[in-house]
């Protein structure tokens, strides 16, 4: 065991034996290190003021991440490289190509959102495929906020960006690649145990190394990408004793596809999970692509939206309708449940104390099926849902419902299947009698709070407005839909 958080900042290596579980990479910037460039705005991972770029060696090439300093814990950079908005000039003083381009826009005017700006864009031009179209642009940038420029000259300097040759990283890459397998040659497979006066950090070696951990210390907190637990500490001021840091955990990150379907393993993020989900399910992708922001999706991962609960997370009603089954374990003992069995009341999951989310199974659809994921949130990008509706209906060669999965996030205290509306359908041609049927038996199904994001009618009245549109969609015969969100604004109207 290593008791230290190895990483570099720049081209200087950090190594701290003394790293408080909670310390953001924010604070510890700006206050120990006294790199005030990055700057602190909601500190909730919301505006994108404080966003740095993190580079990890991942199957032998360079992955460079655009992350939310604010919400992220220091000791979650162990193994990695951090580059700031102070590491973007060239070393003869040369602008970066982005902030050149920043600057011949005009895409600054107070100044307090550029740096997180920049930052974005540097990790865009560097994401594999990166492209210049205004729906990736707009993806890469949606999680920075800006109150002065109206978003076109920032827009026009990203274009322009990406027009720029190779930067100052690009020639530096061979040696970043060297310095990070150095790293991981000495950590030599072995995980991380620190123990301070603020509290413990354990960054278990494998899931056999976690498991043993969780036992020994079952009120440890688990955290994978912190964009939950983050806010605890930021919003809620809450102290966490012991964090397990799961999110490099390598027999966690794993993908693979069998007979059952995709398995993601609990630290996959839903940035590297998208393209295997959306390849499954074409709806879910464009749900995940709605999950906050680029620097949000770098970290969160899909089992810390299930495990965390929430009944307005994403990701567990899409799971639902698609019959997801979610992986358990405690010590060595394994379980498998239904996904929606998770969820018992609100903030109470089926989980023993010890217990940890190993993997989250998607099915794949058959060939009859039609599956269809709305979310309805008050801002297009980089918001929460109000509610989201997600739909799975199997037909037979004559057009009757075989199956029928329908699940809810923000109707209720927990995600959950709407069974009335499912029973209703089942057994009936997808017709309009079979529609209404489903609208009036999905009323009866919940009883849904008002709150900041919706009241109780809006919820009752759009949740029957998306089977609505499922049916619009999908039923044979139907109007073909001119009702599929466009979504995004072009450039020039922002
Ligand atoms: C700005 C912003 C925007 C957001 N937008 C959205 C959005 O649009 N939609 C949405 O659904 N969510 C959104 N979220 C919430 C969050 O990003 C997701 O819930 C995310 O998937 C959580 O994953 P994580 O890895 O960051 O979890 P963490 O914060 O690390 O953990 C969350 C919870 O799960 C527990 N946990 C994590 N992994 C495990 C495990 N393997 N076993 C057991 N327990 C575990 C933790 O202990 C904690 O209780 C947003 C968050 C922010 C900050
Ligand atoms: S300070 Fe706003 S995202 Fe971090
Ligand atoms: S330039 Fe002022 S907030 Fe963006």
């Amino acid at each position: 065991m290593r008791n230290s958080i190895r990483f570099y900042l720049g081209d200087r290596l950090y190594d701290l034996p003394d790293c408080p579980p909670t310390l953001t990479v924010l604070d510890w910037l700006r206050e120990q290190r006294g790199l005030t460039g990055t700057k602190e705005g909601c500190n909730e991972g919301d505006c994108g003021a404080c966003t740095v770029m993190v580079v990890r060696r991942e199957e032998g090439r360079l992955v460079w991440r655009a992350l939310n300093a604010c919400i992220q814990f220091v000791c979650m950079l162990d193994g990695a490289q951090l580059f700031t908005v102070e590491d973007l000039r060239a070393p003869d003083g040369t602008l970066h190509p982005v902030q050149q381009a920043m600057v011949e826009q005009h895409g600054s005017q107070c100044g307090f959102c550029t740096p997180g700006f920049v930052m974005s864009m540097v990790a865009h031009r560097k994401a594999p495929g990166a492209v210049a179209d205004d729906g990736s642009i707009d993806d890469a940038l949606a999680g920075n906020l800006c109150r002065c420029t109206g978003y076109a000259p920032i827009v026009r300097a990203m274009k322009q960006a990406m027009q720029a040759g190779a930067d100052h990283f690009d020639a530096q890459a061979e040696a970043i690649a060297d310095r990070l397998a150095a790293l991981e040659a000495q950590a030599d497979g072995r995980g991380v145990r620190l123990a301070g006066p603020a509290g413990r950090v354990t960054i278990p070696a494998d899931s056999d190394a976690l498991a043993e951990t969780l036992l020994a210390d079952p009120q440890a907190t688990i955290v994978a990408g912190a964009t939950d637990v983050g806010l605890w500490v930021t919003k809620g001021l809450r102290d966490l004793p012991h964090i397990v840091a799961i999110g490099r955990v390598p027999d966690l990150r794993t993908i693979t596809q069998d007979a059952e379907g995709l398995r993601i393993g609990a630290a996959v993020t839903y940035q590297d999970a998208r393209d295997s989900i959306a390849a499954l399910l074409p709806d879910a992708g464009e749900i995940i692509r709605r999950i906050g922001s680029t620097q949000v999706r770098n970290a969160a991962t899909v089992c810390g939206n299930i495990a965390n609960g929430s009944p307005i997370g994403d990701g567990p009603p899409v799971f639902i309708a698609a019959g997801a089954t979610l992986h358990l374990r405690r010590g060595a003992a394994r379980r498998t449940l239904p996904l929606e069995d998770y969820f018992l009341s609100y903030g109470k999951q089926d989980r023993a104390p010890g217990e940890f989310v190993e993997a989250v199974t998607i099915p794949a659809p058959g060939p009859r099926t039609l599956f269809r994921a709305y979310k309805i949130s008050k801002r297009f990008d980089q918001d929460i849902s109000a509610l989201l509706g997600a739909f799975a209906l199997t037909l037979d060669a004559d057009g009757v419902v075989t199956h029928a999965r329908i699940a809810f996030g923000g109707m209720a205290a927990i995600p959950r299947r709407a069974r009335g509306a499912e029973d209703a359908l089942r057994g009936r041609p997808w017709n309009a009698a079979a529609l209404a049927a489903a609208r009036a038996a999905l009323d009866a199904d919940f009883a849904p709070i008002s709150d900041m994001r919706a009241s109780d009618w809006y919820r009752r009245t759009v949740a029957a407005n998306l089977l609505t549109r499922l049916f619009a969609e999908t039923a044979p015969g139907a109007h073909p839909p001119e009702t599929r969100l466009a979504g995004r604004m072009e450039a020039a109207d922002v």
